[in-house]
């Protein structure tokens, strides 16, 4: 069936250079045919090739933009969001590890996953990547939410035989992770993520065995933090005494390649930069977690300069909110603090098409491209009062654009589309 919104169209095209631009349609049409991109241009362009009786959902003076996509959360941590006090090892220990063996309970765990998705679809997130806890059941009821949504997510189980908390042996993680793998890779827009938590809860051997299993199943992901606290630095250099560096403790049993994601990247030596560059790996950039646990500063020149896919994580619990709006705002203020300009087209690329490739999803999702899955979202700027008095005195698209990033967040997302079937709609209880 096809299906025609009108409203203003904001999205980033395939970039055939470098630079990162965004088109927008201001008064533009999108047609979607079975859930995917059939055409998008201006209205006055696109309307006199529809029939006189196909319905337009119209919104007027509202921006219509693909899905965002978080390339890094914790589910079982939305509960856990906003914790005093404790940077990433003592936080770790006070308010997680507690929280996550909750996750062995069933129920608490299907609640849990209800609640994220439809947090997720709320805050106008339609994709991610997302961590489970070490129990089978946080993952069984991750990935069924979402497939009864038809959403695209990625996933998988946390692998720790190791240290600072309760902890699977080397074998059981393996074996749950493969009959899992076997479960969900593939079903409905489900993926699977091999997920050893970090270096600390892991062993040498796990990691080999994980390399294994990313070999035996090479549509999975690779999805771990990196190089994220300083004394986690330092307990991962007494751990592993034979690594050149944190990097080097994946590198070495196979780990680093282009379907691996490292979360944070903060503290990291120009070799390890290189050896990131070399394997095409992504990183998930997680600005609000890393000023929220006084991790660090991201080098966006860095990862730049390695020529990274680079996307945007909330990485709640950590992080402060789902929203990849305030995700961008912090994004921008941590490139301030090292002098850099996070301009806004580059801001909305990597919370759309930049974090679809940097998940290899680029195909599927992250623009209108003719044939990509139909996930998105409209904003309604009369929702953000604030927004809406800054857009009097706008100069332009880019000015509107900027502020919209910088002073959005979830109330600005009236409707949240996946495959073109309407998943949410502010103020009303849908299904
Ligand atoms: N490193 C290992 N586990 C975690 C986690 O749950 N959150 C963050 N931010 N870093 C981690
Ligand atoms: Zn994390």
């Amino acid at each position: 069936m096809l299906k025609a919104f009108r409203a203003t169209l904001v999205h980033c095209p395939v970039q055939s250079s470098e630079t990162v631009y965004c088109d927008h349609y201001a008064d533009g049409l999108l047609l979607i045919e079975n859930g995917k991109v059939l055409a998008l241009d201006h209205y006055t362009k696109l309307a006199p090739s529809l029939s006189k009786d196909q319905v337009i959902a119209h919104f007027p003076d509202q921006w219509l933009i693909p899905g965002l996509i978080d390339t890094h959360v914790h589910y079982p941590q939305l509960s856990a969001i906003a914790s005093f006090g404790e940077q990433l090892l003592p936080w770790l220990e006070k308010y997680i590890f507690p929280l996550e063996e909750r996750f062995c309970d069933e129920r608490f765990a299907e609640e849990a996953a209800t609640y994220f998705i439809a947090e997720l679809l709320r805050h106008g997130t339609t994709t991610a990547l997302v961590f489970a806890s070490r129990q089978v059941q946080s993952v069984q009821a991750l990935f069924a939410k979402a497939l009864e949504q038809n959403m695209r997510l990625i996933s998988g189980k946390v692998m720790v035989d190791r240290g600072l908390t309760q902890h699977d042996s080397t074998e059981q993680n393996i074996q749950e992770s493969r009959s899992l793998i076997r479960e969900w890779q593939g079903r409905g827009r489900l993926s699977y993520a091999i997920t050893p938590r970090f270096a600390l809860t892991s062993t040498p051997e796990l990691l080999k065995k994980a390399a294994e299993l990313l070999q035996e199943f090479p549509e999975t992901y690779l999805h771990t933090h990196l190089a994220e606290n300083h004394s986690e630095l330092a307990e991962v250099k007494r751990l592993f005494p034979r690594a050149r560096h944190y990097l080097d403790v994946y590198d070495q049993p196979g780990l680093v390649g282009p379907r691996s994601i490292f979360a944070h990247s903060l503290h990291l030596c120009d070799e390890q930069w290189a050896v990131l560059e070399q394997k095409q790996a992504s990183i998930s950039f997680c600005p609000s977690s890393n000023l929220f646990l006084g991790s660090g500063l991201f080098s966006m020149a860095k990862a730049k300069a390695a020529k990274l896919r680079i996307g945007l994580g909330s990485d709640v619990g950590a992080g402060t909110s789902l929203s990849i709006l305030r995700t961008i705002n912090e994004a921008y203020k941590v490139c301030q603090l090292q002098n850099i300009n996070l301009y806004p087209e580059q801001a909305f690329y990597l919370a759309t098409l930049g974090g679809a490739k940097a998940l290899s999803l680029d195909a599927q999702i992250g623009n209108f491209e003719k044939g990509k899955e139909a996930d998105f979202i409209v904003l309604d700027p009369s929702l953000q009062p604030l927004l809406l008095n800054r857009w009097k005195t706008a100069e332009d698209f880019k000015d509107r654009l900027f502020s919209l990033l910088m002073l959005g967040d979830d109330r600005l997302v009236s409707q949240t589309y996946l495959m073109g079937e309407l998943a949410y709609q502010q103020g009303k209880k849908l299904g």
